[in-house]
């Protein structure tokens, strides 16, 4: 056994195979095809020369071993400090990854921890694409915004300054004229965590009070 990632659903760990290290995910019984949806997923992403691990094999029918991306975890990254360049490093993944799909795929599950800076290269990879399906691209940002704003400490004046940039460069990226959509999408997958959370730590207050024009981008109050 090798060292463990904190995961909510699967085992994840990196492995040593042949001399180099790998990550070793394991889904449970119950969801052994999301495994296989997973790798065909990164499979066809990692043709598309996306920033994702590469999908080396499945050593069992619940098991994807993937290659190791060196680095550090975006959201300890955000939490320690909100630096301005990670808004566009996002919005050109997630431009990237829309664009290349035809714009007709979420990636899912668009939330920091799944996010590497990789140690070398500083770029940034995306990983864990087992909720990856058909879907509007909007809710995939509206998800990262929500992320980068509810984890602690939340909604910041830099978290919110991060998100104002992130709408604006994928906005400036794609041909879509206004960033409404994108911020209304925010809200909602707020709204959604909120749901989800079993202790709020302050979080409805901050949807209650949720002020549209905090992210809004420059040019367009
Ligand atoms: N290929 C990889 N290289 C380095 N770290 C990884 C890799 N894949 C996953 N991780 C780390 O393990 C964590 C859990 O993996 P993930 O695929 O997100 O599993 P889960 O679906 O259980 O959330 C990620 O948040 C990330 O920090
Ligand atoms: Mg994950």
């Amino acid at each position: 056994m090798g060292v463990s990632f904190k995961s909510r659903k699967n085992q994840v760990e990196i492995i040593r195979w042949r001399g180099n290290t790998y990550v070793l995910k394991t889904f449970p019984r119950r969801h052994h095809q999301r495994a296989r949806w997973e790798y065909l997923m990164l499979r066809d992403l990692n043709r598309l020369q996306l920033k994702v691990p590469p999908p080396i094999k499945m050593p069992t029918s619940r098991q994807i071993l993937l290659g190791y991306v060196p680095g550090d975890n975006l959201c300890d990254r955000v939490s320690a400090f909100a630096d301005p360049r990670y808004a566009g490093q996002l919005a050109s993944w997630f431009f990237h990854f829309h664009s290349a799909t035809g714009n007709r795929y979420t990636k899912g599950d668009a939330h920091l921890r799944n996010f590497i800076v990789h140690k070398w290269t500083n770029d940034i990879y995306g990983v864990d694409f087992e909720e990856m399906h058909r879907g509007n691209p909007i809710h995939d940002i509206g998800a990262i915004c929500a992320s980068i704003l509810d984890t602690d400490p939340m909604f910041t004046s830099a978290k919110q300054s991060l998100c104002r940039h992130l709408i604006g460069q994928y906005l400036s990226l794609t041909d879509m004229n206004t960033p409404e959509p994108l911020i209304d999408a925010t809200l909602l997958a707020l709204r959604a965590t909120l749901r989800r959370r079993k202790r709020d730590r302050g979080l409805s207050h901050h949807v209650a009070n949720f002020n549209l024009q905090n992210l809004m981008p420059a040019g367009f109050f």
